[in-house]
């Protein structure tokens, strides 16, 4: 029964480390890994490519399951063309967060977070896992960080990657999408009632994991 695959959520806004501490979590226990927010990213990204106006929900969600898309350790494929380095971009962020405030999109990609869950269990990250995809998860983690911290976090990113960046304007692009991601109707970005709330501005990620892990290790259904 799918409903008995253990699922671990971990939501919270950008660049608040999620990405990371998922996958920590998900590389000690040997879970799948559900990083929803690439699937917002690819529809935002498709949508672009096929001309499709990212305002209009409609023609966004029609456009879901015509997609060909492949999942393959920690690639994203879309037409067999891995844009596992477009997804990554500020630009393709922000469509993401346009598209995902469509209700009718948010349907669409309803049923394809569900597939993700499959034996020993998953670690979801996204905005909406423990509130709208996974709300019976016995462990639902809400990861905060101050913006500051959090731009820059990302700035490190992408100045180690040699992409010059502006500190100022990372932190106000984040802020934006924070704000839209907080203020949309269809499933805000919210902590769920029964989350646990981490901020983790002055943790390292192995601090944060072990904690995540100690909370599964009191929380998990099967011992
Ligand atoms: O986690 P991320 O930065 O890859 O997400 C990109 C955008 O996608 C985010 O700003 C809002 C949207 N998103 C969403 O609406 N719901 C999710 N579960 C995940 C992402």
């Amino acid at each position: 029964n799918v409903e008995d695959i253990p699922v671990i959520t971990i939501d919270g806004p950008t660049a608040s480390g999620k990405g990371t501490l998922t996958d920590e979590v998900a590389q000690a226990l040997g879970y799948d890994v559900l990083d929803s927010g690439a699937l917002y990213r690819v529809t935002g990204l498709a949508a672009s490519r096929h001309h499709v106006d990212l305002d209009d929900g409609e023609a966004v969600a029609a456009l879901v399951p015509t997609l060909d898309l492949k999942f393959e350790s920690g690639r994203v494929l879309l037409d067999e063309e891995d844009v596992s380095a477009d997804l990554r971009q500020e630009a393709t962020g922000l469509m993401a967060s346009q598209v995902g405030a469509h209700p009718e999109v948010r349907r669409a990609l309803h049923q394809l977070q569900l597939n993700f869950r499959r034996l020993p269990g998953l670690v979801a990250d996204g905005r909406d896992m423990g509130t709208a995809i996974f709300p019976a998860a016995p462990l639902k983690v809400f990861l905060t960080a101050s913006a500051a911290t959090r731009a820059e976090r990302r700035y490190k990113q992408l100045i180690s990657k040699g992409i010059s960046a502006n500190i100022d304007s990372l932190r106000a692009d984040l802020e934006a999408r924070d704000a839209r991601d907080k203020g949309r109707s269809a499933s805000p970005l919210q902590a769920a009632a029964d989350a646990i709330e981490l901020d983790n501005s002055q943790q390292t990620i192995g601090e944060s994991r072990d904690l995540v892990l100690s909370w599964w290790q009191e929380r998990r259904p099967f011992k």
